[in-house]
């Protein structure tokens, strides 16, 4: 195992860029695929779970390489994938299983998805279901998790469907099946979640049209359209952008800038979230780049205050409630998170993982069915290993809350950071965080920094 440790850091200084947006680098490596010549990508996310969405379309047909800083895909159009000799391996990777599943349940060929532990565990019912109704077939066990066989149609149906749980990966996988398939596909949303498909679909020229509800959005995709290469800018990640975020507002005399973060709308709760808490959080140098908003993040270490994190925040916030806990701990009051029930089926449940964790470091925390109420205060003890369980951004959060604990936090496996945020400690490290270990890219020696 590839153990890390936090402890209490000097003041972080100075300015950083994180890795490249994770769900926007699955998408810009799956729409290559579906045009016809080449594509080339700045700033792809060159994470493990990408990087097996990149293996998994390289197995379906396209060409994939990297160029300098940047990645060229030949595609094959769409209608154009071939089977898989093997499995497809998505990893860690939730967006990568159930996108990918999307794009081949409307192409007559078969595959078969695998996964690790933690993939093998999470629910895949949400998108066999409405594949299904495309006329997909599923092989595998009653609960639908992973290994999961797709037999994808030679004949697909359009459908109209409305999305059971805020989910862009629900969303996605069926608007990436309207692709290969005639007539047009309406799939409805009652909580707006994050929208990296439909601008896609928009940059490469799809005919998709996102009407307003008066709960959510319902967006129709007209199918079978001949897409062409384009170029692709993904901006840095929001949801890695996160990280050294609280770790300046709880650690002392820090101020950082980070630079060039993606700041679309359906992304950035944690910021206002954050900035109700009393942070000091200032965006500069606010621009439009490729269709995504992105701007410079400002951070100071910022006494903060518990508060109500409001329901309908959620789906803006998904991946940074972890993060926010090692927020809450330092924060001066009640922070109350509910309405998170999808926090329980992520890389681990989120809640049930946080709570034990926080506890164990003796954080006063209390765990509700849909979330937690932490009870934070200016001195936390820390002190405790932590189980991952193959859950990067829980690695991540622990590691950021020792950064100001009394004594440090260990993580079991600190490996798994390279899923979604390759060089992470190092990142930090420059900034003067204290984070030590041994075996991992990006891992400092003791003393080195
Ligand atoms: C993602 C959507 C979210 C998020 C995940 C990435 C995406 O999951 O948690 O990390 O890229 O579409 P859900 O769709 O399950 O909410």
């Amino acid at each position: 195992m590839n153990q890390l440790s936090s402890s209490k850091s000097q003041p972080l200084k100075g300015s950083l860029r994180v890795p490249g947006d994770k769900s926007i680098s699955h998408r810009s490596l799956i729409m290559g695929t579906l045009a016809v010549g080449q594509s080339r990508i700045s700033g792809l996310l060159e994470g493990e779970d990408v990087l097996d969405t990149a293996k998994a379309m390289q197995a379906m047909g396209a060409q994939i390489k990297k160029q300098g800083n940047d990645w060229l895909v030949n595609g094959v159009g769409i209608g154009g994938l071939s089977t898989p000799d093997a499995p497809l391996d998505m990893g860690n990777s939730g967006t990568g299983a159930r996108l990918v599943m999307g794009l081949v349940a409307t192409h007559p060929i078969r595959a078969t998805f695998v996964g690790d532990a933690s993939l093998s565990s999470r629910p895949m019912k949400r998108v066999t279901d409405p594949l299904s109704l495309f006329g997909a077939e599923f092989e595998g066990n009653e609960g639908m998790t992973l290994p999961l066989t797709l037999t994808g149609t030679a004949d697909p149906l359009p459908i109209e469907y409305e999305v059971p749980v805020a989910s862009a990966q629900v969303k996605s996988a069926v608007l990436l099946a309207a692709l290969n398939t005639p007539g047009r596909t309406t799939v409805t949303e009652r909580t707006p979640t994050r929208d990296h498909t439909e601008n896609m679909f928009a940059h490469f020229g799809v005919d998709i049209t996102i009407e307003a509800l008066d709960h959510g959005n319902a967006i129709h995709v007209t199918g079978q359209p001949e897409l062409t290469a384009k170029d692709m800018v993904v901006p840095t990640d929001p949801s890695s952008a996160a990280f050294p975020t609280v770790a300046a507002l709880i650690t002392p005399g820090s101020e950082i800038i980070i630079e060039n973060v993606g700041m679309n709308p359906s992304r950035t709760g944690l910021y206002t979230t954050l900035q109700d808490m009393g942070a000091h959080i200032r965006f500069i140098n606010q621009r439009v780049e490729c269709g995504e908003s992105v701007a410079d993040i400002q951070v100071k270490y910022s006494p903060l205050k518990g508060i109500t994190v409001p329901e309908d925040r959620a789906a803006s916030m998904i991946d940074e409630y972890p993060v926010l806990c090692a927020a809450a701990a330092f924060a001066e009051g009640d922070t109350i998170m509910r309405g998170l029930h999808e926090l329980r089926v992520k890389e681990s449940d989120r809640i049930a993982v946080m709570v034990k964790g926080l506890k164990s470091c003796g954080v006063t925390v209390k765990e509700h069915e849909d979330g937690m109420t932490i009870t934070g205060q200016k001195s936390q003890k820390g002190g405790a290993l932590i189980k991952t369980h193959l859950d990067h951004r829980i690695a991540m959060s622990f590691l950021i809350l020792g950064l100001a604990t009394e004594e440090a936090v260990r993580v079991d496996d600190g490996r798994v950071i390279e899923t979604s945020f390759p060089g992470f400690t190092k990142l930090m490290n420059n900034l003067g965080a204290n984070i030590r270990g041994a075996n991992i890219r990006g891992a400092n020696i003791k003393g080195e920094r």
